[in-house]
């Protein structure tokens, strides 16, 4: 038995507390160094996709091109959603959050799913796979219906990424465009415990069932100081409106302590790895679509920052160019956050079967700060 905790053991927000082992992702945040399963990020966005990325997070290694065409095929056999599922979609509010529509389609799905409540690792593999699978169709849907559009069936012929975009948009993606998206989804697919994994970890480790994990993690994701931070980036860049009005509105931010979305991170005090690779990517797409003076305001934001609080360990994170990129992809302001939410159903999924593999209940303790020996007053004497 570990001893008790005392108040000396508080530690806020857990900035400075290993809450869990794990073999997914390794990051440096001194370094700005992040790795999935030992591979630097940078090689698996430059030569990966999307779906073997998923592999190697769920299985600890590469697959084979058999174990990957088997995963592709189990993947795309689950992209449909349940009808159910589109019945329920449509009886959103069409002003819905998107995120608070994913959330309750995601813990839906577990209504349609014999497994839900089977927690061997092999129905929770077929879990993560419905997950992995239906989330971008779920996303899609309501940004359809939301647009009095016709709800687009899933194309199985296609990966993860053009799927979406087929869905979503109703046409065939560029190869440019589709590349673009599995980028995203890679970078975007695992990091450690961040609020959302370690939301995840908290639910699946009573042995509640996968759903119920996933849905609260979405809900932790939604948060403008997590996932919901590339919208933050987008308003703010929207709110400046042109270049010549950068430093004027970031200078008048900072001085009302403001906090810049895009930039910081609990564990990096370097360059988000993952930053560094978008950017180049925005550059390119905002190039080819016409936004190049959005991507040139990051970039005078990012000097700004620079000079200001580099110093201080703040720079870019994930968040801030996959803003102007999801931008230049064509996508809603408002869908940045489920795209994050889509790409992050891979990690989310395998820390939750890692948990279980050996699992303990994470209840940590609380320093109580309240008062004693009050003696109970009745209601006739307050
Ligand atoms: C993601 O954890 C993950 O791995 C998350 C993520 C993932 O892949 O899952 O990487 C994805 O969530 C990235 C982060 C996206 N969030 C934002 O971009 C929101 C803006 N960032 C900040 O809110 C902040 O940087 C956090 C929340 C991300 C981290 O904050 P911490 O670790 O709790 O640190 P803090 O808020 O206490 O800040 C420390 C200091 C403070 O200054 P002082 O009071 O000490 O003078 O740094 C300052 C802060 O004011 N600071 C900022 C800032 N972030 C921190 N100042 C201005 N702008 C910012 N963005």
């Amino acid at each position: 038995m570990s001893p008790a905790p005392t108040e000396k053991n508080f530690d806020k927000g857990l900035a400075n507390t290993i809450a869990a082992e794990s073999k997914m992702s390794f990051i440096d945040g001194v370094n700005g160094v992040l790795e999935y399963v030992g591979i630097h990020i940078d090689h698996l966005a430059r030569n990966s996709t999307f779906e073997e990325s998923t592999f190697l997070l769920w299985e600890g290694r590469l697959p084979t091109e058999t174990e990957l065409e088997e995963l592709n095929a189990a993947l795309r056999a689950e992209y449909s959603l349940p009808p159910g599922i589109i019945d329920l979609i449509r009886t959103f509010p069409v002003d819905s959050p998107p995120m608070h529509a994913l959330q309750t389609a995601i813990a839906a799905l577990a209504l349609h799913d014999s497994d839900a409540d089977v927690n061997d690792p092999e129905a929770n593999r077929r879990k993560a796979i419905r997950l992995v699978a239906k989330t971008p169709a779920v996303v899609a849907a309501f940004d359809r219906f939301r647009s009095g559009k016709e709800i687009i069936e899933p194309r199985p012929e296609m990966d993860i990424a053009s799927n979406f975009l087929w869905m979503l948009n109703g046409e065939e993606p560029t190869e440019t465009m589709a590349k673009a998206l599995d980028v995203c989804l890679i970078l975007h697919a695992d990091h450690g415990t961040n609020a959302s994994t370690f939301t995840s970890l908290v639910i699946i480790s009573t042995l509640s069932d996968m759903y119920s994990s996933i849905a609260g993690a979405i809900g932790a994701l939604r948060g403008p100081l997590h996932g919901g931070a590339n919208e933050g980036v987008m308003r703010m860049l929207e709110e400046i409106g042109d270049l010549s009005k950068v430093d004027e509105v970031i200078e008048r931010k900072m001085a009302n302590k403001e906090k810049i979305m895009g930039f910081g991170h609990r564990v990096y005090k370097a360059y988000d790895p993952r930053a560094t690779y978008l950017k180049t990517f925005a550059k390119g797409l905002a190039e080819d679509t016409g936004n190049m003076e959005l991507y040139q305001m990051s970039n005078r934001i990012e000097e700004i920052m620079n000079e200001k609080v580099a110093a201080k360990g703040i720079f870019p994170n994930v968040d801030f160019y996959s803003a102007t990129t999801y931008w230049s992809l064509g996508l809603k302001l408002d869908l940045f956050t489920p795209m994050f939410a889509i790409a992050r159903m891979s990690g989310w999924t395998g820390h939750c079967m890692e948990q279980l593999a050996d699992n303990k209940l994470i209840r940590p303790g609380s320093s109580y700060t309240g008062p004693h020996e009050i003696p109970y007053v009745p209601m006739s004497d307050r």
